[in-house]
């Protein structure tokens, strides 16, 4: 009964396999999201931030539905903050999402409407659950690659317009060396 997974491996490089979509998000994609502008505006834009391998079983929004994917960050910072995905809230508010770590190492910045943040570290073997109404955002901190997996419910949806405008309300940087939390 239903349909059988196709084969799909995955790897802290790449998830495979025939139904495999790929998303690439480059600085020109995220330069609302950095704090220095002028930084990111100097930069290649065709620099490739982070890339997400996903598999999708059922069509967007299908209620009851699962999806999987592989985010891969690259090492590097805008000015002095590191690397990061986009972040968003969920659409559908209420829905969580898993996340795991896979290699490399970093901060899983989670934030609640009323702007609370915390952060947890991601890196090999952790495991997040992250329920709803939460934003979620990873920034990779290391000089290597940091590589996550995810699960989250095919009706989620994505939210990225009040983080490209509000932005989360606590930032990483690097100073003298070590990584340090900003507050907004
Ligand atoms: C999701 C997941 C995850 C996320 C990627 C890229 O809800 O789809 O949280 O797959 O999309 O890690 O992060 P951004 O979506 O914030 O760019
Ligand atoms: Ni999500």
């Amino acid at each position: 009964y239903g349909n059988p997974t196709p084969e799909i491996v995955f790897d802290a490089k790449n998830l495979s396999g025939k139904p495999i979509e790929k998303i690439e998000r480059k600085i020109m994609d995220l330069n609302m999201i950095f704090k220095d502008k002028g930084a990111s505006e100097t930069m290649d834009q065709n620099q490739i931030v982070y890339e997400v391998d996903c598999y999708f079983p059922v069509e967007n929004d299908t209620e009851g539905g699962l999806f999987f994917g592989i985010t891969r960050i690259k090492p590097g910072k805008v000015g002095d903050e590191y690397f990061m995905t986009k972040g968003h809230f969920h659409s559908n508010r209420d829905r969580g999402e898993f996340y795991w770590g896979l290699e490399g190492e970093g901060q899983l910045l989670l934030m609640d409407e009323k702007r609370r943040a915390r952060t947890e570290v991601i890196k090999k073997g952790s495991v997040h659950y992250i329920p709803g109404y939460i934003a979620h955002r990873v920034v990779n901190t290391g000089d290597t690659e940091l590589s996550f997996g995810a699960c989250w419910p095919s009706d989620a949806g994505h939210d990225y317009a009040s983080i490209e405008e509000k932005g989360f309300s606590i930032r990483i940087v690097q100073k003298n060396g070590e990584q340090h939390i900003i507050k907004e």
